[in-house]
């Protein structure tokens, strides 16, 4: 065994698929004889997985790189800083010349190169490759994984749909689908290794996924018939694409979660025109009864966005009325960040800024009363949980989350621990959690 190279300390920022990149530059690195360490301290090598999605994702991330500047300082060229992930492939070179202590910048399908840019940047130069590639999907690469019983897993990389207030086009580049096979044989890795209970297959649009022939349905019905002891979860779907065979998949299969993230952006069928989200206010709205029927009892999250260019008070309740009617449990709801370099940018951000916030603030407010009142209706269901850990208040409570994806606590038993099953009566919630009581003597299923 070579020594080890380097002590490489990670620091993530942004969506799940950027967690999950992380683990992949993590896996390319310990194969190369690089220690990941926990502690920034002990790092010689500080990587920065970054977001653009919005302007105070990437605001968030520069002044974290100032914080850096006196480590830097301090430890001079034995520490190397690189910036990973959107950012870098956004501002490429520009990131060097604003930030004089990056040494490193890579993007999101150059990650193979990363050893090498680390021996350039040791040798006192800038190391950069934000070269975009049309079939990269590190399909033999095993990442280095560090969470405890849940996994990501890529199955697609990139996004060509150009919405028109997104960078992610411009910064993952096109969208390519990672091979069935080399997806089955990863999930039978995780499988023979005993540790993971749930893996989340992850892509910009799964819907879109294609590999020879096999769409979305196909690949979730390979996965889940791998081990009918891991839950499967995935995200993120585009209405656009959503069809049948993953509807009837999540049907037919107990460990594939009824759980859909199916993000609609605005409820207004002309503000989602200028977003070219290729759907009307009525398509998104018959598509969720029709999933509500396939899948009764289904659990829905979504993202939405207030302050669009052009977004009027009346497209506004719109969007209000889409979340009473669909009445989502989760929902991520964020102010429009304009971008430069998206169609969006051009139209004007002429939504104020106050405008956006009590927007904003509306929306949260009845998001809120519904995620409230759709854990009141479970009070009573028996559910299965999967434990994921010690609860964050209480001696003695641990936490876990339904099949619905919706956290729950409840005492614990004896011998039980992080990775079981457990049936439970829930008792009482709020709007984010629920509390329940164990069923004992209860045979657990998925
Ligand atoms: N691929 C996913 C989401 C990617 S980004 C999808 O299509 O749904 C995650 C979320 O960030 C988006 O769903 C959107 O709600 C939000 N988002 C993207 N660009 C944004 C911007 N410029 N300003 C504010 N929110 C944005
Ligand atoms: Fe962005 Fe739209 Fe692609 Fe999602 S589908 S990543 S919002 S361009
Ligand atoms: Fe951010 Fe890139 Fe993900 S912009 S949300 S890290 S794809």
């Amino acid at each position: 065994m070579e020594d080890v190279k380097g002590k490489v300390y990670f620091e993530t920022y942004g969506c799940q698929m950027n967690f999950s990149d992380t683990e992949l530059v993590a896996g390319i690195l310990a194969k190369d004889h690089y220690e990941v360490v926990t502690d920034i301290n002990d790092a010689d090598l500080i990587f920065i997985n970054t977001c653009s999605i919005r302007e105070n994702a990437e605001q968030r991330v520069f002044s974290r790189l100032k914080h850096l500047r006196g480590m830097k300082r301090r430890k001079g060229k034995e520490l190397v800083v690189g910036v990973m992930g959107c950012m870098a492939e956004r501002l490429k070179t520009n990131l060097i010349e604003k930030e004089k202590l990056v040494d490193v910048v890579v993007g999101p399908d150059a990650y193979r190169d990363v050893p090498r840019l680390i021996q350039m940047a040791k040798l006192g130069e800038k190391g950069i490759n934000t070269l975009l590639s049309l079939d990269e999907t590190y399909e033999n690469i095993t990442p280095l994984r560090t969470e405890g019983i849940s996994a990501w897993l890529t199955v697609m990389r990139g996004c060509d749909n150009f919405c028109t207030f997104c960078v992610v086009p411009f910064t993952r580049g096109r969208e390519r689908s990672r091979p069935v096979e080399s997806i089955v044989k990863e999930v039978e890795l995780l499988s023979a290794e005993g540790r993971t209970k749930e893996i989340t297959l992850l892509g910009q649009n799964v819907n879109s996924y294609s590999d020879s022939g096999k769409q979305f349905g196909a690949l979730l019905e390979a996965v889940a018939a791998v081990d009918r002891s891991i839950r499967i979860r995935f995200a993120t779907s585009h209405p656009k694409d959503f069809s049948d065979d993953v509807l009837l998949a999540i049907r037919n299969n107990e460990n594939l979660c009824k759980y859909i993230h199916i993000p609609f952006q605005a409820g207004s069928t002309k503000v989602l025109a200028d977003m070219n989200r290729t759907y009307t206010r009525e398509e998104y709205l018959s598509l969720i009864d029709h999933m509500k029927t396939m899948i009764p009892g289904v659990s829905l999250s979504t993202d939405v966005m207030v302050g669009f260019p052009g977004e009027t008070e009346a497209d506004f309740e719109d969007t209000l009325d889409i979340m009473r009617r669909v009445k989502f449990d989760t929902a991520f709801m964020f102010k429009y960040s304009p971008r430069e370099g998206t169609k969006a940018f051009k139209m004007g951000d002429n939504v104020p800024d106050e405008v956006k916030t009590d927007r904003l603030n509306r929306l949260i407010e009845v998001q809120e009363r519904i995620s409230f009142e759709n854990n009141q209706k479970r009070i009573g269901n028996i559910e299965t949980i999967l434990i994921e850990g010690p609860a964050p208040r209480g001696v003695n409570f641990l936490r876990g989350k339904t099949d619905s994806n919706v956290a729950c606590v409840f005492q614990a038993e004896p011998g039980m621990k992080p990775g079981d099953l457990v049936k439970v009566r829930i008792t009482s919630g709020t709007g984010h959690t629920l509390k329940a009581e164990v069923l004992k003597d209860e045979t657990v299923s998925i």
